[in-house]
C-alpha cells in the first residue's frame, strides 16, 4: 500500500465541493488517513510549487492557491498516487476522462480543482511538508 498527498484547491472549496470530491476518492478505494483544510499564505504555495518557478503561470497558480481555503489530505491504497491521478483526470479539465474529478468540476486548466502526487519521492516529500506523522492515521 501506498500514501500520496491531495489538495483540495480554492476553486473547489469555494464552491462547496469537499465532500463530492472525497466521494469520488473513497469510491476509487482510497482512503483518507489525514486530513486538514487550511489557508497557504503565498509564501508557502511559492515553497510547495518551487518546481514551477520558471513557468509562465507561476504566479497565477501561486496566488490562486493562496486565494482561499485547501483541504490537505493523505490518501493510501494500492498504487494510491496512480489510482489518485486517474480518479483526478487530466490536468486541464477539456481533456478529462468522462467521470473524473476534473472533467465534472475544474472550471479551468489553473483552476482545477485538486492537485495529487505524480511519484514515491514527490508523494513522499510533499507529505512531510504538509503533515506530521503523528497526523497520518492510517
Ligand atoms: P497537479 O496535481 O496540480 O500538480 O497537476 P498536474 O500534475 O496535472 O499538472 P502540472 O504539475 O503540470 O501543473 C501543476 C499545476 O499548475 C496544475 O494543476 C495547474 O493548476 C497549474 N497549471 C498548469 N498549466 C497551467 C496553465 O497553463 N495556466 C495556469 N494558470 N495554470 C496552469
Ligand atoms: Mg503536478
Amino acid at each position: 500500500t501506498e500514501r500520496t498527498l491531495s489538495i483540495i484547491k480554492p476553486d473547489a472549496t469555494r464552491r462547496n465541493l469537499t465532500g463530492k470530491i472525497n466521494a469520488k476518492f473513497e469510491d476509487a478505494g482510497l482512503r483518507i488517513v489525514a486530513q486538514k483544510r487550511v489557508r497557504l499564505s503565498l509564501a508557502q504555495a511559492e515553497t510547495f510549487y518551487a518546481v514551477h518557478s520558471a513557468r509562465p503561470f507561476f504566479g497565477e497558480l501561486t496566488e490562486f492557491m493562496a486565494s482561499g481555503p485547501v483541504v490537505l489530505q493523505v490518501l493510501e491504497g494500492e498504487n494510491a498516487i496512480a489510482k489518485n491521478r486517474e480518479v483526478m483526470g487530466a490536468t486541464n479539465p477539456a481533456d478529462a476522462a468522462p467521470g473524473t474529478i476534473r472533467a465534472e468540476f475544474a472550471e479551468s486548466v489553473g483552476e482545477n480543482s485538486v492537485h495529487g502526487s505524480d511519484a514515491p519521492e514527490t508523494a513522499a516529500e510533499e507529505i512531510a511538508f504538509f503533515f506530521a506523522g503523528l497526523e497520518i492515521v492510517g
